[in-house]
């Protein structure tokens, strides 16, 4: 069994990469880390000053045929940072398995390459790398592993072992050089993307390197994917990388960071908190509260997708689960398929109150919830300012009470009022809807979208094209959507969906009844006395 496993890694290094290059020139650590099917533990050399071997443990993808990756099938590169936890390999194999699900073929294992760094600490000795009791001071780490204090490399802290290297080593430093090493054309000539992603305590990470990071002079592009970091704001621990940029002022920070193509993902059901100290709960309570409060001070930009600092936010139906944001349609189309032909391609925001054609394919996030800051006013039947909602073929409002030339708020609230409805919704500047519910398809949306002058007063906003400025008398109520309820009557059970008979042959030729009038109760009434009814 040994003896296998050692002629499996040495026949591996024989491979097409270069063993000598920077990713497997470092020194061997002894560590017990787990292995992760697909994928090698690797030993990265970091180029430092002092220390000639300074080495960084990472996991490393193998290619399709189980061996060390062909660099000239590499297409893209994904570093993906662990969480609070440093355990690399989860995060290596939740990442595997978001590659597995991309639907494209050649979105693989051969062109896609996949490192997880591990950014270790004090309590990884003899776990991550080999410790020596009753040794001087700082010295009882005896090998050339990095290693950082506490939770330090979240915020590009300096390394504190091994004592014989430079201790300025930042885990920015250590990106930087793994973005360089990705950069180099001789070895990666078919590389066009290099993602950097974390999510949690790595997510911060990314955040943060966003802000400070300075890479040098890259040719490949670069793309920043945080994924629901517990805060969003700077920390400065003891560290050395980017002081510079840090002392020349929030100008210079901000222009760094605006420069770089960020992708946030946001899942919707992590409404949790991991904070250690109070400081992030000046930013919001909990995750959800801070994500929304930064991107309403730092608006996401997107003037032109095919830019290269295009940012995007995406919401998906997760909690605070790496391996589903990697996998859900949105993880897969930043980390993997956006941009993959070189042409600048991308999907849109996902899951933001967005419905219909020609609306922004990146709204601004920023500008959701701000309505009630709007339109303060009360009018008739105390109908209040709800929002910019769409409309669509399954009207919102679909009662057009009016349309012309001297549509207003006021007129159109009094209008509804005086039919005894609660809702009234104006649309592109003239027409004037009245309500009590809003139809199953009715969505908010952001406000920007509503920005047509009313015809009889410019000064008010009236909707928009399929878009309705909506006022009620409280929260509208929008109804349900259809679908087939299990049970109708006491004695009616839903079986399934059958196909018609063929050639003239009904499926249930007893009798049959049709017209504008069809419910379910009524057929059901009407097929008294049989065993089955059906509608269609
Ligand atoms: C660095 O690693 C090389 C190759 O393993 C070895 O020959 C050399 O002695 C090491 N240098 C130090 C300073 O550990
Ligand atoms: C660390 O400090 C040394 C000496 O000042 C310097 O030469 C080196 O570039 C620094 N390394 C990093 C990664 O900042
Ligand atoms: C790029 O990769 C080649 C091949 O491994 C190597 O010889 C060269 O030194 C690398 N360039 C840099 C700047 O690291
Ligand atoms: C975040 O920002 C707040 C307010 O500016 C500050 O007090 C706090 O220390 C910052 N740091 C973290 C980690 O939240
Ligand atoms: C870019 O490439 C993708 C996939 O390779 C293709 O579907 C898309 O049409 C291309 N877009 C442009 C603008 O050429
Ligand atoms: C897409 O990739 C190409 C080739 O690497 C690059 O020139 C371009 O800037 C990238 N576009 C974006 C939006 O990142
Ligand atoms: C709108 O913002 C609030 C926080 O202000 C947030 O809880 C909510 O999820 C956001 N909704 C969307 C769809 O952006
Ligand atoms: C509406 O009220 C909010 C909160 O009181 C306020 O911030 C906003 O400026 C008001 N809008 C207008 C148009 O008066
Ligand atoms: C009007 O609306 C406000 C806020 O929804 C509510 O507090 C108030 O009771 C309402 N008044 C009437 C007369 O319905
Ligand atoms: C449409 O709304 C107006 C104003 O409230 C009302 O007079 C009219 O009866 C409504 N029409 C329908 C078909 O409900
Ligand atoms: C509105 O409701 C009032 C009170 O129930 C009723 O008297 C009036 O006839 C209703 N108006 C319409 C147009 O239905
Ligand atoms: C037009 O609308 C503005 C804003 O609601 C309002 O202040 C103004 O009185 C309106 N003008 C007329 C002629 O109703």
């Amino acid at each position: 069994m040994r003896f296998t496993t050692a002629f499996a890694a040495f026949s591996a290094v024989a491979l097409i990469s270069p063993s000598n290059a920077q990713q497997y020139a470092g020194d061997i650590i002894q560590n017990t880390l787990p292995g992760v099917p697909g994928a090698e533990i690797a030993y990265w050399k970091i180029k430092d000053t002092k220390s000639s071997n300074l080495t960084l443990i990472n996991y490393h993808n193998y290619g399709k045929n189980g061996k060390r990756q062909d660099t000239n099938k590499v297409k893209r590169a994904v570093v993906i940072i662990h969480g609070l936890n440093r355990d690399p390999g989860t995060y290596q194999s939740n990442m595997l398995s978001a590659l597995a699900q991309v639907p494209l073929s050649e979105i693989n294992t051969d062109s896609v390459a996949i490192v997880a760094p591990y950014f270790s600490n004090g309590a990884d000795k003899n776990i991550g790398y080999p410790w020596v009791e009753g040794l001087k001071p700082a010295q009882g780490s005896i090998s050339n592993a990095l290693v950082w204090p506490g939770s330090q490399w979240s915020g590009g802290g300096n390394n504190q072992y091994p004592w014989t290297s430079s201790k300025n080593i930042s885990s920015y430093t250590v990106l930087d050089q793994m973005i360089q090493y990705f950069d180099n054309k001789t070895m990666y000539p078919n590389l066009n993307q290099i993602v950097i992603a974390g999510h949690s305590l790595g997510g911060q990470t990314v955040q943060r390197y966003a802000a400070i990071g300075q890479p040098g002079n890259v040719q490949t592009p670069v793309s920043y994917w945080v994924g629901n970091p517990n805060s969003l704001n700077f920390t400065q621990y003891p560290m050395t990388y980017g002081v510079s940029l840090v002392a020349s002022g929030r100008a210079n920070i901000l222009a760094n960071f605006n420069s770089k193509a960020v992708n946030w993902a946001r899942g919707t059901q992590d409404l949790g908190d991991d904070s250690s100290s109070c400081a992030p709960f000046t930013a919001g309570a909990n995750r959800n509260e801070r994500f929304f409060n930064f991107i309403k001070a730092f608006p996401v930009s997107c003037a032109d997708s095919t830019s290269s600092n295009c940012d995007t936010v995406d919401f998906v139906n997760a909690g605070h689960d790496g391996g589903a944001m990697f996998a859900s349609a949105a993880g897969q189309a930043r980390l993997f398929i956006d941009n993959w032909s070189g042409n600048g391609s991308r999907a849109y925001d996902y899951g933001y109150p967005r419905q219909q054609v020609g609306d922004d394919p990146f709204p601004n996030p920023g500008l959701n919830g701000s309505s009630s800051a709007i339109n303060n006013n009360t009018y008739a039947g105390n109908m209040t300012y709800q929002g910019c909602w769409s409309d669509q073929s399954i009207r919102t409002l679909s009662n057009m009470t009016y349309q012309g030339s001297a549509n207003t708020i006021e007129s159109c609230t009094a209008a509804c009022d005086s039919g005894n409805n609660t809702i009234a919704g104006l649309e592109s500047g003239n027409q004037c809807y009245c309500g009590s519910r809003l139809g199953y398809m009715a969505q908010p949306v952001i406000d920007s979208s509503c920005a047509s002058p009313c015809t009889g007063n410019a000064s008010e906003i009236c909707g928009g094209g399929n878009r309705l400025s909506l006022f009620s008398n409280g929260s509208p109520i929008v109804n349900a959507a259809p679908g087939t309820p299990e049970v109708i009557g006491s004695d009616w059970y839903y079986s399934n969906c059958y196909t018609e008979g063929s050639g003239g042959a009904r499926a249930l030729a007893g009798k049959g009844a049709s017209g504008n009038f069809m419910t379910l109760e009524y057929c059901a009434s009407f097929c008294k006395g049989y065993q089955y009814f059906g509608t269609e």
